[in-house]
């Protein structure tokens, strides 16, 4: 087919102009992240772990960028958690030597990928019960491969894992298969995102950290080999690890800090790394203003009966007051409350999203922004992979 030559798509920019371009100069909506914040959060989170004497495996699913990943490494992680085969085999492509795949393999092709990971050395598979368990086992040995897996514990969270109580049994049941190596036991407290209190979460998270140590002494003394014990969230990341007896630490959202872990205060609004820049196209009804940023560019989550799409700030991302996102078509956003009076036709907006893993996944690349003049200029764009 021929036809006349497309218009240049007037997204991202050419790297390495310039001066940088500036905010303004950008199409929206783009997908932001501060590397000031960014690098200050990972330093962090790595310092408050290495003080509590675990190892660092953050959670990959929250960037899937190697840039992130890559200065989480400098910073001192031991190697990454992964959700899904896409992030395994491309953090396995990176060369890193230490993953940890945190979900079920079940089904023909994920047991054949979980093999397959397996026989590389690098990657640690999850189980948590005999139905996961026996297919695994038996395409392990066929393939003459001893795979290494965490018993997944459920410690509250309700979504999978195993009953602690129900642990030393299936270890046991699964003793006599060579194939299988239990090397130790993890769980993901995500129930602490149900305690805003930063003090009680605290206390839950701190009984999570003794719970998981203490079921891992009971299967030792079993005779169970477990030296691993594996806790991981951001809103845990404060007291799960610091149980003595932990051995590992797996919070992902740190490195962006997102509204939910701002209303939670396990983030603060000036840690917020990752934003969407929109801008307004219309303002045609009063109380209302539509952005050209929508449920494609924020992702659907909502942070529990508070709803809305995210936090609206203005470029220096302070909030802008009596603004609420309070919700989106796939393409456009609703913005309503008192303070959309003061929004014109092509303002620009920057929001923090409520759940940064979310957002990233929309994406294929970030707009790297350096902070610090009054239009902060755009210095690189990274790449967003393994989504799918
Ligand atoms: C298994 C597992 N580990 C670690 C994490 C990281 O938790 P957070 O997103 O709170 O940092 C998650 C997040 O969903 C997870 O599912």
């Amino acid at each position: 087919m021929t036809g006349p030559t497309p218009p240049t798509l007037p997204v991202g920019f050419v790297a390495g102009p310039d001066p940088a371009p500036r905010l303004d100069q950008l199409a929206t909506p783009a997908l932001l992240v501060d590397r000031v914040r960014l690098e200050r959060n990972i330093a962090t989170t790595a310092a408050a772990i290495a003080g509590a004497g675990v190892a660092l495996r953050p959670h990959v699913k929250t960037s899937k960028c190697w840039e992130v990943a890559r200065r989480q490494l400098e910073a001192g992680a031991v190697g990454f958690t992964c959700s899904t085969p896409a992030e395994v085999s491309w953090l396995l492509g990176h060369g890193v030597e230490d993953l940890f795949w945190a979900h079920l393999p079940v089904g023909p092709a994920k047991v054949a990928f979980a093999v397959e990971a397996a026989a590389t050395g690098r990657v640690l598979l999850e189980v948590d019960s005999l139905e996961v368990a026996l297919p695994l086992a038996e395409a392990a040995a066929a393939a003459g491969v001893v795979a290494p897996y965490l018993l997944e514990i459920d410690t509250g969270q309700g979504r999978t894992g195993i009953d602690p109580d129900d642990a030393l049994a299936l270890l046991d049941a699964l003793a006599d298969r060579p194939s299988l190596r239990c090397r130790g036991i993890t769980t993901h407290e995500g129930q602490l995102t149900g305690y805003a209190g930063v003090e009680e979460r605290g206390r839950v998270g701190r009984g999570v950290g003794a719970g998981m140590v203490a079921l891992a002494e009971r299967l030792r003394a079993a005779g169970h080999p477990v030296e691993i014990v594996s806790v991981g969230s951001t809103p845990g990341a404060a007291s799960v690890p610091f149980s003595p007896g932990v051995t590992e630490a797996r919070p992902g959202t740190y490195v962006y800090s997102d509204l939910t872990q701002i209303r939670l205060g396990s983030g603060r609004l000036e840690d917020a790394a990752l934003t969407v820049l929109g801008r307004v196209v219309n303002r045609s009804r009063d109380g209302r203003a539509i952005l050209d940023a929508g449920t494609k560019a924020m992702s659907m989550d909502a942070f529990g009966a508070l709803g809305g799409l995210g936090l609206v700030c203005d470029l220096h991302l302070q909030p802008l007051p009596d603004v609420v996102f309070e919700q989106g078509n796939e393409e456009h956003g609703f913005l309503t409350g008192r303070g959309v009076a003061a929004l014109h036709v092509g303002d620009l907006v920057r929001i923090v999203p409520n759940h940064a893993c979310g957002t990233e996944n929309m994406w294929s690349r970030v707009h790297v922004v350096d902070e610090g003049t009054e239009h902060p200029g755009v210095s690189e764009v990274w790449a967003v992979e393994a989504r799918h």
